[in-house]
């Protein structure tokens, strides 16, 4: 497995690649690698014949300095997971490497309305950060791939609306959700919970489907607030201190979803000091 820290470097590498004319597959993380990154990884692997994983805890996208600082980074682990995966090389920049010019003189990327909507409202800034550190190692490694979870919906759909609307020649591909098997989705913030936490953590998946039980009942999306009441007031009583539950519509994340007949419930709820996401999708 090849490793590159500069720009040069990586250059190097798929200048290699493209030479040999081998399609190169991409997953772009943040470290702290667990198994649904490596199942982004296997995907990747399936379609394409290169597969580079960036490793880049990317300062543009935290609103929070604190979430920023205590971001789990275990790059030596993460190296050894990705070799162990077959990974053909690995991009591991600084930020003075991806923003020279430092966060306030970056040019950026938004993705109206997607970048401030949802997700986007509470965590301002964020999905600007996302979908400029995105397209920057979409221009520096040029895939003809891009896997992304959809563990993080609304970033998937983002970097989707981003893809079409800067001409990127890039097939993005969604993958499921990975889960423990209690539920509880993979993610790096859970290395973050305290045991008790921990033990908790499953009720916010057990929640949601619940939540999507009582929706699929229903015979339309219409009147949908009381049951969106009754999950907030679950989760609170389990222990979590909800932050947003909203119901959109799967495709266009519209919150007008009384003719939808596929919607997604998308959840973020803090437990202690981390604050966790989950979705789940609901057909009529
Ligand atoms: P990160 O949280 O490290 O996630 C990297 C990729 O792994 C994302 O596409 C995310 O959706 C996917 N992923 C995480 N947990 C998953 C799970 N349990 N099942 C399936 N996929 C999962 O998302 C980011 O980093 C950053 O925003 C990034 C796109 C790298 C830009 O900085």
């Amino acid at each position: 497995m090849k490793t590159a820290k500069t720009i040069e470097e990586i250059r190097q590498i798929v200048t290699e690649y493209k030479h040999d004319l081998k399609t190169i597959g991409l997953v772009t993380t943040m470290g702290n690698l667990h198994k649904g990154h490596l199942t982004l990884v296997k995907e990747a692997q399936k379609n394409a014949e290169k597969v580079i994983v960036t490793i880049f805890v990317n300062p543009m996208q935290f609103d929070r300095p604190e979430d920023l600082r205590t971001y789990p980074r275990t790059l030596e682990q993460d190296l050894a997971l990705l070799e162990e995966a077959g990974v053909d090389a690995v991009f591991t920049p600084t930020p003075e490497i991806m923003y020279p010019r430092g966060l306030k003189n970056q040019t950026y990327v938004e993705v109206p309305d997607l970048a401030n909507s949802l997700e986007g409202a509470l965590r301002p800034g964020h999905f600007n950060g996302v979908a400029t550190v995105v397209s920057k190692f979409f221009n520096i490694i040029q895939p003809d791939l891009a896997c992304f979870g959809e563990k993080d919906y609304q970033q998937l759909a983002l970097i989707r609306e981003m893809v079409q609307d800067m001409n990127f020649q890039i097939r993005i591909i969604g993958v499921p959700i990975v889960r423990h098997e209690n539920g509880l989705a993979y993610s790096s913030r859970n290395n973050r919970l305290s045991p008790e936490e921990l033990a908790k953590a499953p009720e916010f998946y057990a929640c949601l489907v619940r939540m999507g039980d009582k929706l699929k009942a229903l015979p339309d999306f219409r009147s949908i607030q009381k049951i969106i009441d009754e999950s907030v007031n679950e989760l609170d009583g389990a222990g979590f201190s909800t932050d947003d539950i909203t119901v959109v519509d799967a495709a266009t994340l519209s919150p007008d979803i009384a003719e939808s007949k596929r919607v997604v419930i998308l959840a973020a709820a803090y437990l202690g000091k981390v604050r966790l996401i989950d979705n789940l999708v609901v057909e009529h």
